[in-house]
C-alpha cells in the first residue's frame, strides 16, 4: 500500500472468462436502449407482457413497461419454488445474540403468504400504505414482500429513527398499519422499540388518525410491562402466525407503487421517494446479476446495509431474491460481541460476495488487519462498496486485506432516488482505479456539466447529471409532484436532465470520480442527513436562537456533523450540560445517528449582507483550513470569536 501500488487493477483472466458482464453490453445498450431495457425486464416473470418499454412524453413523469403486469413477490419468491428450487436457502439469518435461522424459498413463500393473508383479512386494499419499523429480523423482509404481494405500498422507517421521525412519516404516508417488534438487540442488550411506536402514534386527540393496527413481532421478549393498546395492537404470532400459508398472488400494473422511502433533502421535511414495481424490479434484478456477477446456486451474497435504507431494499430484498440468491442477513453491529463478527460470518457461511460501506472498511482498518487475518476468507470472490466516496487507501486495504488481492471491487454509485446501481465497474470487464466508480452501467447515461449544462473538460469538477431516463428512477415524491420537479428537474430543466446533487469529475482516462454532495445534504457513515433538519432540531431547544450545521471531513465516518449555535437572549451557556441537552434534542427529533460530533456556542454566525449564513467558511474552520474568500461577509471579525471558542 505504498506509492508504488498499482494505479489500475485489471480483472483476472479467470474472472473475466466466467463473468456475467461482457464488454459488448455497453455498445448493445447504446445501439438500442429500448431493446436493451426490454431484455433486462425479461429477467422477470410477467403475467401480462408489456407492449411498450418507455413513455417519456410527460417528462419528468416516466412510465416504464406499459401494459405489463406482474407480481413482485411472486418474482422474488414463488417462481423459484415453481422452478424446483424451493429447498434452496434464501436467507441465512444471524441474530445479534448469536441465534440464527436458515429460511428456504419454500419457507419464505409460506411466511409471505401468511402475512399477506392476514393483511388482506383486516381489510387492507391495493394501494394502502403500511409502515414497517423493525430491526433486521426476517419478518421485516417477510412484511415487505407481503405488501408487494398484495399491492400495498410499504414505507420502511429505519428503526434508529426517533418516535417523532416515525410519526411524521406515518402521517405523510397515511399508513393504516405499522409493523414493529417489541424490542431490538443493540450491542448485546435488549432495547425497547414498540415504546417508540406508542409514543409516535400518540393517544386521544393526538393519535395518528390513519393507523388502525400495530402488528408486533416478538423479538426480545424482555419487557413484562409492554404497553398494549387493545383493539389496535396484535402479536404477529397470534395473527400472521395463525393465517393460511396458501395465497394466490394477483398481478399489478408495472407502474403500481411498490414502496415509499423517505430521504433527506436540502430543505424542509424528508421526502417520500416513490418507486414503481416493474421498472424498479428490473433495475434491481439486472444490476444484482451484472454488477455482483451473481451465479445462482453457487454464490452466497452478503449486503451489510440495514433494511431501513435503500441499499437494504434493493440489495437485501429485491435484487438478491428476484435472482434466487442465497444471502446472509445480520441483525447487529460489526463489533458485537467483538470485532471478529463479520469475518466469522463470512467464514461460517462461505460468503462469496460482500457489499459494505467505506465507513466500515475504515473502521476495520482502525481495528487492524490481525482481526481479518485470523479468519479464512478464501470464499470471497467479489467485494462491493456503497454509500459514499471510497478513498484510494481504503480501497487498496479492502482489496489486499479482505480480498487477498484476488477479488474485483465494485464501487457503486447510486441513490435512494435511482432505485439501483447506476455507476460502477463491471466485474470481469473494467480495469479499476481505486476511488473511482469508473463509468455508468450499460443502459445508463451520465454527464459532468457546469452551471450552464456544458460538459466540463476531463479533470475538471462539475455537477453529476443523468441525461436519460432509466427503469428504476423515482416516479415522484409522495404527495408532492411539484417538489419532485423542483428538486431534481428544475436545475437543468431546459435539457431535461436529472440533477443528482453530487459533484463529480472525469479524469484523463474518462474514469468518473464522484466527489460528494454539492447541496446541504451531509453524508455520515453513508447516511444521508440534511443540515436543515439538524438545524431545526437545535433551534427547537429554548436556549438556541440560531444554528448553522455543516458536514466536516471525518477520517472514519466520511463526514462528521459540526454545529455552530447562538444562544437566545438571557440564556446561559451552561457548558457541557447544554451541549448534552442539544445532542439529545437531535436524537429525539431525528435519530441518534444525527447527533453532532461537535457543538460550538458562538457569539455570532458569519453572514452575508443579505443575511445568508456562509456555511462554506464554517466548514473551513471545522476542517482547520485557511478561510476562503470572506469579502462578502458583514463582519469578517466573527471568525476570531469562533476560533477562540473552538480553541
Ligand atoms: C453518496 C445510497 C460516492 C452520494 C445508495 C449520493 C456515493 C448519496 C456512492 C445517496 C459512491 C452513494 N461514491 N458517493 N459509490 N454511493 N454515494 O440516497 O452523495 O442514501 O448522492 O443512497 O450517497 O445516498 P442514499
Amino acid at each position: 500500500m505504498s506509492s508504488s501500488a498499482p494505479k489500475v487493477y485489471p480483472p483476472s483472466a479467470e474472472f473475466a472468462a466466467n463473468a456475467n458482464a461482457t464488454a459488448d453490453m455497453y455498445d448493445r445498450a447504446e445501439a438500442d436502449p429500448m431493446e436493451f431495457w426490454a431484455e433486462q425486464a425479461r429477467r422477470l416473470d410477467w403475467e401480462t407482457p408489456f407492449d411498450q418499454v418507455l413513455d417519456w412524453s410527460d417528462a419528468p413523469f416516466a412510465k416504464w413497461y406499459l401494459g405489463g403486469k406482474l407480481n413482485v413477490a411472486y418474482n422474488c419468491v414463488d417462481r423459484h419454488v415453481v422452478a424446483g428450487k424451493g429447498d434452496r436457502v434464501a436467507i441465512h439469518w444471524v441474530g445479534e445474540p448469536g441465534d440464527s435461522r436458515d429460511i428456504t424459498y419454500s419457507q419464505l413463500k409460506d411466511e409471505v403468504s401468511r402475512a399477506a393473508n392476514y393483511l388482506a383479512s383486516i381489510g387492507l386494499q391495493t394501494g394502502d400504505r403500511v409502515a414497517i419499523y423493525m430491526p433486521m429480523v426476517p419478518e421485516a423482509i417477510v412484511s415487505m414482500l407481503a405488501c408487494a404481494r398484495l399491492g400495498l405500498t410499504h414505507s420502511v422507517v429505519f428503526a434508529g429513527f426517533s418516535a417523532a421521525a416515525l410519526r411524521s412519516r406515518v402521517d405523510d404516508a397515511e399508513a393504516k398499519v405499522v409493523i414493529t417488534t417489541d424490542g431490538q438487540f443493540r450491542r448485546g442488550q435488549p432495547a425497547p422499540l414498540k415504546t417508540a411506536v406508542d409514543e409516535a402514534l400518540g393517544t386521544g386527540d393526538d393519535a395518528a388518525a390513519s393507523v388502525q393496527k400495530v402488528i408486533v413481532v416478538r423479538r426480545t421478549n424482555h419487557d413484562p410491562d409492554l404497553n398494549w393498546v387493545q383493539g389496535r395492537d396484535v402479536w404477529w404470532d397470534d395473527t400472521v402466525g395463525e393465517a393460511s400459508p396458501d395465497h394466490e398472488p394477483e398481478a399489478f400494473d408495472a407502474e403500481h407503487p411498490l414502496f415509499l422511502l423517505y430521504t433527506s433533502g436540502t430543505t424542509g421535511k424528508p421526502k417520500g421517494i416513490v418507486h414503481s414495481s416493474g421498472g424498479y424490479l428490473t433495475q434491481a434484478a439486472y444490476t444484482f446479476h451484472t454488477v455482483f456477477d451473481h451465479k445462482e446456486g453457487r454464490d452466497v451474497f452478503w449486503c451489510g446495509a440495514d433494511v431501513g435504507w435503500v441499499t437494504g431494499h434493493t440489495y437485501l430484498v429485491y435484487g438478491p431474491l428476484s435472482n434466487g440468491a442465497t444471502e446472509v442477513i445480520y441483525e447487529g453491529t460489526p463489533n458485537s460481541p467483538d470485532e471478529h463478527r463479520h469475518f466469522q460470518i463470512i467464514e461460517r457461511y462461505g460468503v462469496t460476495i460482500y457489499y459494505i460501506a467505506p465507513t466500515l472498511i475504515r473502521t476495520f482498518m482502525k481495528w487492524g488487519r490481525a482481526i481479518p487475518d485470523a479468519h479464512d476468507l478464501s470464499s470471497l470472490r467479489l467485494l462491493g462498496s456503497v454509500g459514499e466516496p471510497i478513498n484510494p487507501e481504503a480501497w487498496r486495504w479492502y482489496h489486499e486485506v479482505i480480498g487477498h488481492g484476488r477479488c474485483p471491487i465494485v464501487d457503486t454509485w447510486w441513490q435512494t432516488e435511482t432505485g439501483g446501481i447506476m455507476i460502477s465497474p463491471l466485474p470481469g470487464v473494467t480495469e479499476c482505479k481505486p476511488g473511482s466508480a469508473m463509468r455508468p452501467l450499460p443502459g445508463i447515461s451520465a454527464k459532468v456539466v457546469d452551471d450552464n449544462g456544458a460538459d466540463v473538460a476531463d479533470g475538471e469538477q462539475g455537477y453529476l447529471v443523468l441525461d436519460r431516463p432509466w427503469p428504476g428512477m423515482l416516479r415522484t415524491i409522495w404527495g408532492d409532484a411539484e417538489r419532485f420537479k423542483d428538486t431534481y428537474w428544475s436545475r437543468f430543466a431546459e435539457q431535461g436532465w436529472y440533477f443528482a446533487g453530487d459533484g463529480a469529475r472525469y479524469d484523463d482516462d474518462h474514469a468518473l470520480w464522484v466527489l460528494g454532495r454539492v447541496d446541504d445534504v451531509m453524508n455520515v457513515s453513508g447516511h444521508r442527513i440534511s443540515t436543515s433538519e439538524v438545524e431545526s432540531a437545535l433551534v427547537s431547544h429554548s436556549a438556541i436562537a440560531e444554528a448553522a450545521v455543516i458536514g466536516a471531513a471525518d477520517e472514519t465516518t466520511g463526514q462528521g456533523i459540526v454545529a455552530f449555535v447562538i444562544l437566545t437572549e438571557g440564556a446561559e451557556s451552561s457548558g457541557d450540560e447544554l451541549i448534552a441537552e442539544l445532542r439529545n434534542q437531535v436524537a429525539t427529533d431525528i435519530s441518534p445517528i444525527a447527533k453532532p460530533r461537535e457543538i460550538n456556542v458562538v457569539p455570532e454566525l458569519p453572514k452575508t449582507r443579505s443575511g445568508k449564513i456562509m456555511r462554506r467558511l464554517l466548514k473551513d474552520v471545522a476542517e482547520g483550513r485557511e478561510l476562503g474568500d470572506t469579502s462578502t461577509l458583514v463582519d469578517p471579525g466573527v471568525f476570531e470569536a469562533i476560533r477562540a471558542q473552538r480553541a
